[in-house]
């Protein structure tokens, strides 16, 4: 397997397998050559995007390239956007009982998902406070002998405290020091003040939030809209069933802006979601400061849900059972949904070109009890994986093409306005505000 190209974690794909083939044979050519950055600074590159964003909807272009190549802006960004905002880094059900915890790696934090022995979930460091040692590194518990273990392509497990490897300090799930051996001779030393740092973390309809800045306005306070379109789902009540890895050789916002924009159903989903959901009939919702929305309504011609769905949510509104939609929770939270069933999208990055993409899928307990779950589940499965193949092309295609003096700046259609909305919050961001708080609201397309 290349694993120098977009690949699934080793959970999905055997050995020698590609997920590569037929239509989606295109990957990221191997050693390629790759010019540098242009020289742009980052000040230049900002005031850019910011004239860009400016542009009414109808004059709309692409960013430069830079945007998505620069490793200043990407500094900028996780200083700015990603590390201001809200970060969903994991699902409740996926740590249901005290004690249960999950491993991940962002932002350069390498961090403990914990659901704590009082019932709060917290999100702690896991470098050591003695000498620095992440107290479980990738890897650990492989071979039995500590607390982590790798299921669904995620490291995550269960234990009653946490032992770093390397002296023995323990700590209890709240992150404060239990154990410290031969420190008693440490003039000064106060056991009290040393503790795993805690990173500030929320809870929203089940979902698990990080703010790195410490000062973001809560969760609920930005996805106030966001919440009131995800309502009818209940998912703070849901499961995540299905999760698979991505390693992605483009920048994460390329996977945002694929995500959100339903132009690409003409081209990329000519087969799929195009003979569903017509790009033409696709439409954005007003903007907002913290989320966006864009409705994809089913084809007149399509039946509302076929024998793979499993039972329509019956808390949703009418509309939902007619359409699926894609929804942005700024900077990075992305879901879809459909009459029976949510998928959620964790990106970030890990350098400028090159991103790592977790795709789950969520679904309720009526899903969960139906007689006919495996099947369909698997049926589900599939289709998570075959058009996000078709995705996967395109975006790794699209980086590359940052990188050549070929590269021009694009006019936008009208349907890619998530797009045009996605400009508007970095030039918001850029100027220390929000969009629609210093600028007229961009109207709704409907
Ligand atoms: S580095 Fe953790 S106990 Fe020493
Ligand atoms: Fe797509």
């Amino acid at each position: 397997m290349d694993t120098s190209a977009t690949h699934f974690d080793e959970a999905t794909v055997k050995d020698g397998e590609s997920p590569f083939t037929g239509r989606n044979g295109v990957g990221a050519p191997k050693d390629e050559y790759r010019r540098d950055n242009k020289d742009v600074s980052l000040a230049a590159l900002l005031s850019e995007i910011q004239k860009t964003a400016d542009f009414p909807l109808a004059e709309a272009r692409t960013l430069p390239s830079e945007a998505y190549t620069s490793k200043e802006m990407l500094d900028w960004e996780v200083e700015n956007v990603l590390g201001a905002g809200w970060i969903c880094l994991a699902h409740r059900s996926q740590i249901p009982n005290p004690g249960d915890f999950i491993n991940l790696d962002t932002l350069g934090e390498p961090l403990i998902i914990v659901h704590g022995k009082d019932g709060e979930i917290r999100i702690l460091s896991r470098v050591c406070p003695h000498r620095a040692m992440d107290i479980m590194p990738p890897g650990f518990g492989y071979d039995g002998h500590g607390p982590a273990d790798r299921r669904m392509g995620r490291e995550c497990g269960h234990t009653r405290l946490f032992l770093c490897p390397y002296h023995h300090w323990s700590f209890e799930l709240d992150g404060t020091l239990k154990g410290c051996p031969e420190m008693h001779k440490a003039e000064g030393f106060c056991r009290e003040e040393t503790a795993l740092k805690s990173f500030r973390c929320e809870v929203w309809n089940g979902f698990v939030f990080l703010n790195l800045s410490g000062d973001a306005a809560s969760v609920a306070a930005q996805y106030g809209e966001l919440g009131h379109d995800l309502a009818g789902w209940e998912a703070a009540n849901m499961k995540v069933v299905v999760e698979k890895t991505w390693e992605c050789d483009f920048n994460w916002k390329v996977l945002v802006e694929n995500f959100m924009e339903s132009y690409h159903h003409l081209g990329a989903h000519c087969k799929t979601l195009q003979l569903t959901m017509p790009a033409k009939g696709t439409w954005t919702e007003q903007e907002r400061s913290h989320s966006m929305r864009v409705n994809l309504p089913y084809k007149e011609s399509i039946p509302t849900s076929s024998e793979n769905d499993f039972p329509p949510i019956p808390t949703l509104d009418q509309e939902h059972y007619h359409q699926m939609a894609v929804y942005l929770g700024y900077p990075s939270f992305l879901t879809f949904t459909g009459p029976d069933r949510l998928f959620w999208y964790r990106i970030e990055p890990i350098s400028p070109s090159k991103s790592r993409l977790v795709t789950s899928l969520l679904l309720n307990d009526t899903a969960l009890a139906d007689p006919k779950y495996p099947e369909k589940l698997a049926v589900a499965e599939k289709m998570l994986i075959d058009f996000h193949l078709e995705d996967m092309e395109v975006c790794t295609a699209v980086q590359r093409g940052f990188y050549a003096t070929g590269y021009q700046r694009g006019r936008l259609s009208h349907l890619e306005m998530p797009i045009w909305l996605i400009q508007r919050y970095l030039a918001a961001r850029a100027r220390g505000t929000y969009p629609c708080m210093d600028r007229p609201v961009a109207p709704s397309q409907k």
